[in-house]
């Protein structure tokens, strides 16, 4: 009996432990409740009395033992997360992890960039309600009551009294902004606009807008074209063209349409330009001062300006997209193009 201990007690000290099997064949070995050591106990039965106690200490010392040697050289495999070298190979055979990552939506990638642009020369990012009142929407931007021009926007109406709507701009937010804070403003305010529009290759009923205010004194229209000109180049390439074209909007006089020379057929014409030339990528004006004084600024002591471009429309001619609806069809041919891009 004394024997066969210290035969296992050299064993133990013997064993070598460097690798994840060995250590399991080492536990089952001496350590398992089959192992060399269980046995040794069950042969207790079988010796004197009087010595029972002794070997008895004996065994529980070797019992100790094995697991420490076990337990240090666990840890020690850990830390050095050695293993033999044919568990650390790495197997060439695997088929790769595919790369599942989905991408951003172009609309997304765009608005990301417009708002860095502008962000360079120190706008911030506003944002407002999508549903909306008749006085934010309308009313405050100087729609007289009954006038036309409320029609020219195909309005979504959600109550009877036409008081709650879906916004049909993002110059409601221009409106808040005002409202809320006094000038210096200077903001771009991306976001959903609905209009009541047959979808085709050049118009949704559901699209993007970016508005874009700054208000404080001395503000002039010199400023507002510097500030698209600086805009388009940054977006579109050095050699984009810029040009504005009298129109009205309530809410600025003067007004301008603002088009940049189409980048789709570089100005020979294609469907998306309707074959002129140019596109239009928004409006802007002065900020009228009726409005100004609508949202407590006094416009004696302030002027702005104010432009609302179509995300859309500049994504159209920033990736050469000739259909709006693949916007929303979420056709991943599509959609994967712009992987990588950020
Ligand atoms: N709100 C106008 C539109 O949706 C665009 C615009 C914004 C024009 C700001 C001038 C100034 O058509």
């Amino acid at each position: 009996m004394v024997e066969n201990i210290q035969r296992v007690a050299q064993e133990i000290e013997a064993a070598q432990l460097t690798s994840a099997a060995e250590l399991e064949q080492f536990r089952i070995a001496y350590i398992g409740r089959k192992g060399a050591i269980a046995a040794l106990f069950d042969d207790l039965k079988s010796v004197a009395p009087e010595q029972r106690r002794q070997v008895g200490q004996e065994l529980n010392q070797l019992k100790n033992r094995a697991q420490t040697r076990f337990d240090e050289a666990q840890e020690q495999l850990a830390n050095a997360n050695t293993g033999s070298e044919a568990e650390n190979a790495f197997d060439f055979t695997l088929p790769p992890i595919p790369n599942t990552l989905g991408t951003r939506h172009p609309l997304s990638l765009v608005r990301a960039e417009i708002v860095r642009i502008f962000e360079r020369i120190g706008f911030n990012v506003a944002d407002g309600p999508e549903i909306e009142d008749d006085w934010h929407n309308f009313t405050a931007l100087n729609f007289p009551e009954n006038h036309p021009a409320r029609e020219m926007q195909d309005t979504f109406f959600l109550s009877e009294d036409r008081d709650k709507l879906l916004r049909t701009h993002t110059s409601n937010v221009q409106v808040r902004l005002m409202e809320n804070n006094q000038p210096p403003l200077r903001s771009i305010m991306p976001g959903r606009v609905y209009r009541n529009e047959a979808i085709s290759a050049r118009a949704h009923m559901v699209f993007q807008q970016v508005e874009g205010l700054y208000v404080n004194k001395g503000v002039s229209f010199k400023d507002l074209k510097e500030t698209l000109y600086y805009f388009a180049k940054e977006m579109f390439g050095q050699d984009t063209k810029i040009r504005f074209r009298p129109s009205f909007f309530p809410f600025t006089e003067p007004s301008a349409e603002i088009d940049i020379s189409c980048l789709i057929c570089k100005g020979e014409g294609c469907n998306i330009c309707k074959q002129s030339g140019w596109v239009e990528i928004g409006g802007a004006g002065m900020v009228d001062p009726n409005v100004l004084s609508n949202c407590g600024i006094d416009p004696e002591v302030y002027s702005g300006f104010a432009f609302g471009m179509g995300i859309e429309r500049i994504t159209m001619l920033r990736y050469q997209i000739r259909d709006l609806r693949l916007f929303t069809e979420n056709d991943v041919r599509f959609l994967r193009q712009f992987k990588g891009v950020i």
